[in-house]
């Protein structure tokens, strides 16, 4: 399997319950490597552009709410099946539904409120590092 990156979102749960380093620390134990992150408070053209896909979906005002009402970390991970793997660290969208050690078992409150966000297949990945980062603000790791 080739070294791949995926796209990954601290939310304003999570960010605001301080618990920033309680996830990095799981991707970096799963063996993901941070090569790009930083700190960004959206606006809602931000927000409603990065979730246009849920746009007609009756969840996506809220969603945006959400999405705006405080920080977030935004990260791009790096690593073997890395989009996967994040998936797997993160759980089920609904925390009721998550299997136990995963991110939204252990730090979301309710599935409008769910901690994480995980690029879910390489097109995916690769538009939203992008909507963030540019090439230059990924770091490859060497060592
Ligand atoms: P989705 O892409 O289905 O989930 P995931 O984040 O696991 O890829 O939905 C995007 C976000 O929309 C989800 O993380 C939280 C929010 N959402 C709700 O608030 N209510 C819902 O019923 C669903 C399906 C999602
Ligand atoms: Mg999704």
């Amino acid at each position: 399997m080739a070294i791949e990156r995926t796209f990954s979102i601290v939310k304003p749960d999570a960010v605001a319950a301080n618990n920033i380093g309680a996830i990095y620390a799981r991707f970096e134990s799963a063996g993901l490597k941070i090569v790009a992150s930083k700190m960004v408070h959206l606006s809602r053209e931000q927000a409603e552009g990065f979730y246009a896909e849920h746009s007609e979906r009756p969840f996506f005002g809220a969603l945006v709410d959400f999405m705006t009402s405080g920080p977030i970390m935004v990260q791009v991970l790096e690593g073997e099946n890395a989009i996967l793997a994040n998936r797997e660290i993160m759980g089920a969208t609904n925390p009721a539904e998550a299997a136990r050690g995963t991110l939204r078992a252990d730090f979301a409150t309710s599935i409008d409120e769910n901690a994480c966000h995980g690029s879910d297949a390489p097109e995916s990945a690769a538009r939203e590092i992008s909507y963030f980062f540019s090439e230059e603000e990924i770091c490859p790791r060497t060592r």
